[in-house]
Order: structure tokens, then sequence, then C-alpha cells
């Protein structure tokens, strides 16, 4: 029997989302949206690749989460994107709203479900999500550590020219312009990049791994980065719905790991059939711990404001 997995959100995230889940064939999607139409259209054009692909994942489109009922995983990109001047961070309230809203609903619907929230700003997103739906942590997590670590690593391959599958990379912290690349566990072959790169140039690659989100804003004018995205989802889903175990960064609800606590941040963490079932801790040098803790201030710095909107009913 196929997966069910609901998609919220149906526009470039979601929607470029639920086609590549779609084309994996092992899973049914539902896309979820608030306007009209655009969830049944996108489905329906969807459904109609099947054929052509060769997939029977059924896919619909519905504007209501009736549909979605006892969905195995829910991924949630609901809310708005950045335009060309606006950080993640101008979309804190609005899409703290939208999440929260949708994230009543997906619990009522799929009470049992794993949550994956990808909406901007990040962490603070999976936060709220997390504090909404009352799941344990296993159960609600982010992604975000695959789309920054899988531009580092094409920076890099493209750099040393190399296949971009060789080279491993891992980027903690929060989905801002203060993450945190780990150049010491960056690899091309094994071999560790200090070894094949001046320090100048891995320099200049962080800087362009932490703007890379607004990089593509800027080329794009209308909205942001929705391919890349896409596919680091998409993995995600594929290693809870096949239970791979695979080791990948992402926004996780820390408790005391890594010095933190009650907090959701990026780290290196075990995904399966159970969720988020680890988080790898590893030893960091003093600077990269230093470099985790200030990004994570950043983000707490979000999820107080977050906190003071509904406590004040401005939320
Ligand atoms: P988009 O504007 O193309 O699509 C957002 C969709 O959400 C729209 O179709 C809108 O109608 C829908 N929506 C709004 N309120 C809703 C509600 N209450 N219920 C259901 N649907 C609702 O934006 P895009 O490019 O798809 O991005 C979505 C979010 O994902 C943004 O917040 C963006 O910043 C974030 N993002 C996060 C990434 C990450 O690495 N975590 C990467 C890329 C995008
Ligand atoms: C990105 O990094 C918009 O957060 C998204 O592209």
């Amino acid at each position: 029997m196929r997966s069910k997995v609901t998609v919220v959100g149906a526009g470039n995230v979601g929607a470029t989302t639920a086609l590549r889940i779609q084309q994996l064939g092992y899973a049914d999607v539902v896309l979820v949206d608030v306007v009209e139409d655009l969830p049944q259209g996108k489905g329906l054009d969807m459904l109609e690749a099947g054929p052509v692909l060769g997939s029977d994942a059924r896919i619909t489109g519905s504007n209501s989460y009736q549909e979605s009922a006892d969905s195995d995983l829910v991924v949630i990109t609901a809310g708005i994107a950045r335009r060309p001047g606006m950080s993640r961070d101008d979309l804190l309230l609005t899409n703290m709203r939208i999440t929260s809203s949708v994230t009543e609903e997906v619990v009522k619907y799929s009470p049992n479900c794993i949550i994956i929230a990808v909406t901007n700003p990040l962490d603070a997103m999976v936060q709220n999500v997390y504090e909404t739906s009352g799941f344990p942590r296993n159960r609600v997590f982010g992604m975000a550590g695959i789309l920054d670590t899988a531009r580092f690593r094409t920076f890099i391959a493209q750099e040393l020219n190399v296949s971009f599958e060789d080279v491993q990379a891992l980027v903690l912290g929060g989905h801002g312009d203060d993450m945190v690349p780990l150049v010491r566990y960056t690899t091309a072959g094994g071999i560790p990049i200090r070894e094949l790169m001046a320090e100048e140039k891995i320099d200049q690659l962080v800087r362009r791994t932490r703007e890379g989100g607004g990089e593509i804003v800027a080329l794009l004018k209308e909205g942001s980065a929705y391919y890349a995205p896409s596919a680091a989802i998409t993995q995600m889903v594929e290693a809870v719905l096949l239970d791979k175990k695979r080791i990948l960064p992402c926004c996780t609800y820390l408790e005391g790991e890594y010095g933190i606590n009650g907090l959701c941040v990026g780290v290196p963490v075990k995904l399966g059939a159970g969720g988020m079932e680890q988080i790898i801790q590893i030893r960091l040098t003093d600077e990269e711990r230093a470099a985790l803790n200030h990004s994570a201030a950043s983000v707490q710095e979000l999820v107080d404001v977050m906190h003071r909107a509904k406590g004040d009913g401005t939320g």
C-alpha cells in the first residue's frame, strides 16, 4: 500500500515538492491551499502526467483538510515568501499566524502524522509548529540544513571541478545569514577541503552559502528558491517513508543537546520511520561552538517576538 503525504501550500515550493513526491511513485499526495481551485488545478495537471511518467501515485488538490485525513506525513510550505529587500525574518508574524492555523487543522485530521515544516523564517516556524501541534519532538522537524549544505557542496564542486556527489558537508545552526557551515567536516572524495583549497577561497564559498537564499531572490525578483528546496524536502520525505536512517542536517527541538535548551535549531539527525530518531552530537571547537550559539541566539530573538505576540494577543 502507498503512503499518504499531504503538502500544505500549493505555491512554488509546495507544488514542486508534490510533483517530486508523486514522481517517486510510492506515496499518494494531497495538495492543500487556501486559493480556490489552485491546488485542484495543479494536482490534476500532475495526475495527468502519471501515465507518461509511469507513476500510479494519486494526487489530489483541495481547499480543505478532510482529504488529507490520516496522512503519514505532512509538509507545511504555506505562507508568504521573500521578495527582494526582505529578509526571512520579515515574514515572522504573518507566517506564524498561517502556520498556527495550518497546524491545528493538520493535527485534527492526521493526529499520528510526522510534520516537516518549511515555511520561513524556518527555525521559528518549526518551533511554532512544534508548540502548536503538541506532538513529541521526533514528529515535528524542519528543512533548511539540507538546502544550505547542498548550496555549499555545489559551490565547492564547481570550484574544484569535481562531481557534486563526491562533496560532503555539514551546515549547522539557524537558516539565516549566520548559519554555520562546518569547514572541518567538509570533504571532497573523503579529503578535507582545506587540503584542496586556499582558506580565502573557502571563506568566499562560506559567505556565498550564507547568502545563497538572497542570491536566488535577487535573480528571481518575484519569490524565492524552490527547485533545490523541493529536492531537499523530498530527500527528507523519502528518508522517513523508506525508513532509511539517513544522517541529515535538520531543524529540530533541542533539549540540552549542543548546550541549547528549548529551541529549534539545525543539527545533524537520523531520519527514519520514527521521524527524527536521534540527534547526532559531534564535538565542536570553541570557535564553532561560539558560531552555533550566535546563530541560536538569532533564532531565540525571533521566538521571543513570536511568544510576546501570542502573549499580548497580536499573534
Ligand atoms: P509561494 O508564495 O509560491 O506559495 C505559498 C503558498 O502558500 C501560496 O500558494 C499561498 O496561497 C499558500 N498559503 C498561504 N496561506 C495559506 C494557508 N493558511 N493555508 C494553506 N495555504 C496557504 O511561496 P513558496 O516559494 O512556495 O515558499 C513557501 C514558504 O517556504 C515561504 O515562507 C518561503 O520563505 C519558505 N521557504 C523555505 C525554505 C527553507 O529552506 N526552509 C526554502 C524555500 C522557501
Ligand atoms: C532559501 O534559502 C528562501 O529560505 C529560502 O532559498
